[in-house]
């Protein structure tokens, strides 16, 4: 699976580079968003392709934090820079982003305490938020790191992933529901994260899984998770791609942190990037 996905995301050509640099000075117009999506387009786009596969599923995500446009022909690319400059997308890379600095500075705060760094994600897919976090830092072998979702390939994708940045040993991938985390767990974890999960979760259900993940958490622990808030291309979404998310307001997501068992509740995002991050902690 991962050598498919390096096979596929080869490098663009340059005709195709001038039209993408014209391409990425219309986004910054703040128009980009209204021009809306052309199924006839996205036929032709290897992301949107993968996004129809597996909707909500880790490789789109991956397709998108690595942001390069993959496919033989001009026009697939250019399919593909279209739609991976859309409003999620991006908002997807700004949380990629967020989450990283939260969990790095985290775990550094930690282990500067000489703390444990016991750090657990629901839903890993590709793991990317703490392969950036950990991977090629000097304090890395004192962080162990267990990965849990669903499908098979995530955690094979994530291991190799983890491998290829230097994350051997103390980095462990398993397959498993992250909406039923074994008892065995409880107080074994300084930090979780889960980003790409709640989206998809009833309030009930999400607030059932933030008292979960309370009780796998050690006192001073804390927990990243984000929640999808807005998309202008919501309808595409749902009705081209299949991809059904549950869309809340910041306060909404925050009301739902402070209906659970946390004692700290901080949102990490600044503003609503399509996408909002809430920090948790046990005390
Ligand atoms: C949108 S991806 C997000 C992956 C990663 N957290 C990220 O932000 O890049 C969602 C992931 O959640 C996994 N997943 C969905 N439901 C799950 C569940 N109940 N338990 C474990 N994993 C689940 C899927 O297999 C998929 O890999």
């Amino acid at each position: 699976m991962f050598v498919m996905y390096e096979r596929f995301s080869r490098a663009s050509m340059n005709p195709y580079l001038v039209i993408e640099s014209r391409i990425d000075k219309f986004v910054a117009t703040g128009l980009y968003d209204r021009i809306g999506s052309w199924p006839e387009l996205a036929a032709r786009s290897p992301f949107i392709a993968q996004c129809r596969r597996t909707p909500g599923g880790f490789l789109p995500l991956e397709m998108i934090y690595d942001n390069r446009p993959v496919g033989d022909t001009l026009i697939q690319r250019l399919a593909d820079r279209y739609y991976l400059n859309g409003a999620l997308c991006r908002g997807a890379r700004v949380r990629l982003r967020q989450a990283t600095h939260w969990l790095r500075q985290q775990i550094e705060d930690r282990l500067s305490r000489q703390e444990s760094a016991s750090v657990l994600s629901l839903a890993s897919g590709g793991a990317r938020d703490v392969i950036d976090a950990v991977g090629g830092a000097d304090w890395a072998d004192r962080v162990r790191y267990l990965g849990v979702d669903l499908d098979p390939q995530a955690v094979t994708y994530a291991h190799h992933r983890a491998l290829a940045a230097g994350l051997n040993g103390r980095f462990r991938f398993e397959m498993g529901n992250a909406l039923r985390p074994p008892r065995a767990w409880e107080n074994r974890f300084d930090i979780v994260t889960s980003l790409g999960l709640f989206d998809y979760l009833r309030d009930s259900t999400a607030v059932r899984l933030l008292d979960r993940i309370h009780a796998l958490l050690r006192p001073g622990g804390a927990l990243l998770f984000g929640m999808v808030t807005s998309n202008p291309n919501q309808r595409f979404f749902e009705d081209y791609l299949n991809w059904r998310m549950i869309y809340r307001s910041p306060e909404h997501i925050l009301g739902l942190a402070r209906a659970s068992k946390f004692e700290q509740i901080r949102a990490v995002s600044n503003h609503d990037d399509y996408f909002f991050l809430v920090a948790c902690q046990r005390l």
